[in-house]
């Protein structure tokens, strides 16, 4: 019997029975490994509980939005692709992690793993002409001891380009009268810096674009709107290193005006603080959940 919340008597005391009895459950779902996941309505905002299968491949806890094999997804799913934030309770512990949903060759290899295991899997994908898919629950770690990740390197980078910038400013700034001294003083040198970091930024973005934003919209995809724009933001920053480029490269030293390169480098230095903030506060917790930081 299905309630005003959308949920079966049924659901409510299995929920129970699990919480009660340390995750295991009786009757149809004896000897079933279940997980209790919960989702924050896409719609309603208000936390909802689900009891799932549960399964885990090579270590990496997962669910299925099967549906038992009915025409549409789960409401679970269409939650966690407006929200991939939920709680994950397993019976003997209880954890916040980053729902994940792997596509193509990924999601098949899952999928088919979980067929191998549970064959019932691979009928209710023959009931459905939807791909049935896999979600891939990623527990977010708080604190300084968990393993250094992806979205930890992605603050150092950018930690990195601040420095180089606020000392591309400090070296302009310090000694007005520099700048004007002939190549291969200041301007030589000024040069060389600006052009170092410019590209050294260039080469953080296209990875960015390349790398990071494409995996991260299509494993969360309620990220997407905030990763387009990102990308936007890296188009104007990109046009302001343009702009200060241009006016590195065409200084004379004696002609050039030293103010308007100064306020083209404070625009971009304030261009790139907001961009980079928004960008830790929007994407760090979903990189961290995909894997270690790589080493060098
Ligand atoms: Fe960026
Ligand atoms: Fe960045």
């Amino acid at each position: 019997m299905i309630d005003n919340y959308g949920f079966t008597e049924f659901q409510r005391q299995v929920i129970a029975e699990f919480r009660a009895n340390g995750g295991k459950v009786g009757g149809m779902f004896e000897g079933w490994a279940l997980v209790l996941l919960t989702t924050v309505g896409a719609r309603s905002g208000l936390r909802r509980t689900n009891p799932l299968g549960y399964l885990e491949i090579d270590g990496q806890p997962l669910v299925v939005a099967s549906a038992m094999g009915a025409p549409a997804s789960p409401a679970w799913y269409h939650n966690i692709r407006k929200n991939p934030m939920v709680t994950v309770e397993t019976g003997t512990e209880t954890y916040p992690a980053i729902a994940a949903i792997p596509a193509g060759e990924e999601r098949d290899a899952l999928f088919a793993e979980v067929v191998r295991r549970d064959p019932g899997f691979g009928e209710y994908q023959a009931k459905t002409t939807r791909t049935i898919p896999v979600v891939t629950l990623h527990r977010v770690e708080p604190g300084a001891d968990r393993v250094r990740g992806l979205g930890d390197f992605l603050v150092e980078s950018h930690d990195w380009l601040r420095q180089e910038l606020t000392d591309l400013r400090r070296q302009l700034n310090a000694d007005p009268a520099a700048i004007e001294r002939t190549p291969p003083g200041l301007a030589q040198e000024l040069r060389t810096h600006c052009l170092t970091f410019c590209e050294a930024l260039k080469e953080h973005h296209t990875g960015e674009e390349l790398g990071a934003f494409p995996m991260l919209a299509q494993r969360f995809p309620a990220l997407a709107p905030a990763l387009a724009k990102l990308s936007e933001e890296h188009a104007v920053v990109a046009r302001l290193q343009a702009e200060i480029q241009r006016l590195v490269d065409g200084y004379r030293p004696g002609e050039s005006d030293p103010a308007a390169l100064r306020a083209e480098l404070d625009r971009l230095a304030a261009e790139l603080e907001a961009h980079f903030a928004w960008e830790e506060r929007t994407v760090v917790t979903a990189l961290n959940a995909m894997g270690p930081a790589p080493e060098f």
